[in-house]
């Protein structure tokens, strides 16, 4: 069995109903926004949030069809901030395609996540699902609030260890973190045990933008998405900082230098990835990524074993292993 069987085994039926609960959620009578909405549905991403929300949910009790409604408001919450997010980097593929800001503009793809995001929002209203709604429209405050901290700080360059940690926490750790306490509470009154399911979350989350911050270096050609845009962003993530951080001034001068004016030249931005992978960079954000891996294992075992717990852990450390 490979690591993704032993992930998804005990949760197949679950995920099968997912794929036509999901479409159903995001049908429209406007036939523009229908062919966008067909679109995003053919360019499905690897859908980890789901599987977060039902294997969470397995691990407190069981699932119910709540459990589903959490696991289609925390997909389509992501989608849309995904289109949104292309919009914020300039980025123009997404998921081996052409992004929505490529194919139709900045305004069409700010428009349609909008929509989508009110489209989830909507679904837990008519349910009555407040406390889903709580925990959603938290994870919305912080995934703005982490975006618009990265968009300062790309601006001003002078971005620290304790800000790039804080700003991966909010704009990715808090709806991994939300998927796993909507799964949970979902199945569970126990505010407790949402709180601290919550908090093994987002341990996760971080190791698992910590990955992604370490793909933008490499250049496997899988991804589906761009490498080296977080340069021309001007986003400095931690295999950068650390390099940085292990400079002398004058070099730190130049490191800078390059990021804020050379960094739409691709000779200069492959010259500063180069640079990274050579000073360790890579290697440094993997050791911290594993560690909070592990934190979250270590705190996923302090639950009874089960095939879910064992799911679980796997997933946990698919976020590090994958390879998209
Ligand atoms: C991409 O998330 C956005 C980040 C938080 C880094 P995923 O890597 O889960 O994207 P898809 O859904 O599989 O495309
Ligand atoms: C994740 O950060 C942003 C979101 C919360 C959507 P990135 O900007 O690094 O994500 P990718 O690399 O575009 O998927
Ligand atoms: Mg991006
Ligand atoms: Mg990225």
């Amino acid at each position: 069995m490979t690591s993704l069987d032993l992930i998804t085994s005990p949760i197949k039926a679950e995920l099968k109903d997912f794929e036509a609960y999901f479409k159903n959620t995001l049908k429209s009578d406007i036939p523009f926004l229908e062919l966008i909405v067909r679109y995003i549905l053919r360019k499905k991403g690897k859908q980890m949030r789901p599987m977060f929300v039902f294997l969470s949910a397995k691990l407190c009790g069981g699932f119910n069809e709540s459990t589903h409604l959490a696991a289609s408001s925390v997909e389509l919450l992501h989608t849309a901030t995904l289109l949104h997010d292309d919009v914020v980097d300039e980025s123009y593929e997404r998921r081996g395609s052409f992004s929505i800001n490529a194919l139709w503009k900045n305004k069409i793809a700010v428009l349609v996540g909008d929509y989508i995001l009110a489209r989830g929002l909507l679904l837990q209203l008519n349910d009555h699902r407040y406390r889903f709604l709580h925990l959603i429209s938290r994870a919305v405050q912080d995934m703005s609030e982490g975006e618009i901290l990265q968009m300062r700080k790309s601006r001003k360059l002078d971005i620290d260890q304790e800000t790039y940690f804080r700003i991966i926490r909010q704009k990715t750790a808090s709806l991994i973190a939300t998927s796993m306490a909507i799964g949970a509470a979902s199945v569970s009154e126990d505010d407790a045990l949402v709180e601290r399911i919550y908090q093994i979350g987002q341990d996760v989350g971080i190791a698992f933008q910590i990955k992604d911050d370490i793909f933008d270096y490499q250049n496997k050609g899988l991804l589906g998405k761009p490498t080296g845009n977080d340069i021309k962003e001007k986003k400095i993530t931690l295999p950068l900082l650390y390099v940085l951080n292990n400079s002398d001034s004058s070099e730190r001068r130049r490191i800078l230098h390059l990021v804020r004016r050379k960094n739409k030249n691709h000779a200069k931005v492959k010259e500063l990835v180069d640079l990274v992978v050579s000073r360790g960079g890579l290697e440094y954000a993997a050791e911290q990524m594993d560690k909070y891996r592990m934190k979250a294992i270590s705190a996923l075992k302090e639950f009874p074993e089960s095939d879910a717990r064992q799911a679980l852990i796997e997933l946990v450390n698919y976020t590090t292993t994958r390879q998209k």
